[in-house]
């Protein structure tokens, strides 16, 4: 195919570097880095029929691009992008599930670890000459050892997480909005139950409206003084303010976070706390998943040009209909 006759992407705002090589290979691709649509003419905006986005996709820009046809979101959580705006529009909507399951629950478990056994500190103890100088790094206050897992969101990666779980002896229970009929782990209706029952409480749900600030003062008060908060999911799901008020006055004993209120800004109060292990939001960030994420957002768009079905819908898109191009 020459660049004539490769179909055009736009590709909106930071964007993974071999994914975005895959889009060059496959598509004529305009890369808008800053997100700034009026970098483009109104003709070029007239023109755009797909768009590939890791992250945010405002409703206003997708307004900006009459003639756009779908989104291709890099990234299985996509409550950056208003799919139901988007079929209200008649823009389908893809996502990047499955490819990254693996990852994100290879991570999720070590970042329970790190923070149940205070690894990081550990580390920090050795590598500073502190345990040559001072003595052995103090026993830890927790242990896996006899802990019940709460999981919020038994979806793919949840359940992933699960399993590998049980290879530790933990006991699992979870909180869906609805039981799941193909798993024996007790089941809580309510979040604040699960919270309850649960001495470490660990959120695979995705972000949007449904799962606000899900986890505020009252669901860290439940979880208990020694409860420990591992988050994984979406920052938007945890009260930021609340948790950093649980985490300074005991109200919960520690917390592994990989996903923040306002990334990549961490606020001050939290990144003080010794009884916090903090990562960068690198839940899927192996090169080899990412190659992945950028290979299924590219299928997505190459099958909508050649009118096949999509891979990946997200399910709002599936419900309107929006599975091939017309
Ligand atoms: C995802 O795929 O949703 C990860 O959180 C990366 O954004």
């Amino acid at each position: 195919m020459t660049s004539d006759t490769k179909p055009p992407v736009l590709v909106f705002g930071p964007y993974n570097a071999d994914g975005l090589a895959e889009l060059e290979r496959r598509f004529t691709v305009r890369h808008l880095k800053s997100r700034d649509l009026s970098e483009l003419s109104e003709g070029e905006r007239g023109a755009v029929k797909a768009v590939a986005v890791a992250g945010h996709l405002p409703n206003e820009a997708m307004d900006a691009l009459p003639a756009l046809e779908i989104v291709g979101h890099f990234g299985v959580g996509y409550d950056g992008v208003d799919a139901g705006h988007a079929a209200g529009r008649g823009i389908a909507v893809t996502n990047t599930p499955d490819v990254l399951t693996d990852e994100v629950a290879d991570t999720a478990v070590a970042l329970l670890l790190m923070v149940v056994r205070e690894l990081p500190q550990a580390e920090a103890h050795a590598r500073s000459g502190e345990w040559e100088h001072k003595g052995p790094y103090p026993l830890t206050r927790f242990s896996l050892r006899g802990k019940t897992v709460g999981i919020m969101g038994l979806g793919r990666i949840g359940l992933a997480i699960a399993k590998r779980l049980e290879g530790f002896g933990v006991a699992i229970r979870y909180h869906n909005r609805s039981q799941r009929g193909d798993v024996g782990y007790p089941y809580d209706a309510n979040l604040a139950a699960l919270a309850q029952a649960s001495d470490i409480l660990l959120n695979v749900a995705p972000g949007g409206a449904s799962t606000d600030k899900a986890i505020d003062a009252e669901i860290l008060r439940a979880l208990g003084p020694d409860g420990i908060l591992v988050n994984i999911g979406r920052g938007s799901t945890v009260d930021e303010a609340a948790l950093i008020e649980a985490l300074e006055t005991g109200t919960i004993a520690a917390a592994g976070l990989d996903v923040f209120a306002d990334e990549p800004r961490i606020p001050e109060r939290l990144r003080r706390l010794s009884n916090t292990v903090l990562l960068p939001h690198v839940a899927s960030a192996s090169r080899d998943t990412r190659i992945l994420m950028g290979n299924l957002v590219a299928d997505n768009l190459s099958r909508w040009f050649a009118s096949e079905a999509l891979e990946t819908p997200v399910p709002e898109s599936a419900k309107a209909g929006l599975m091939r191009r017309p």
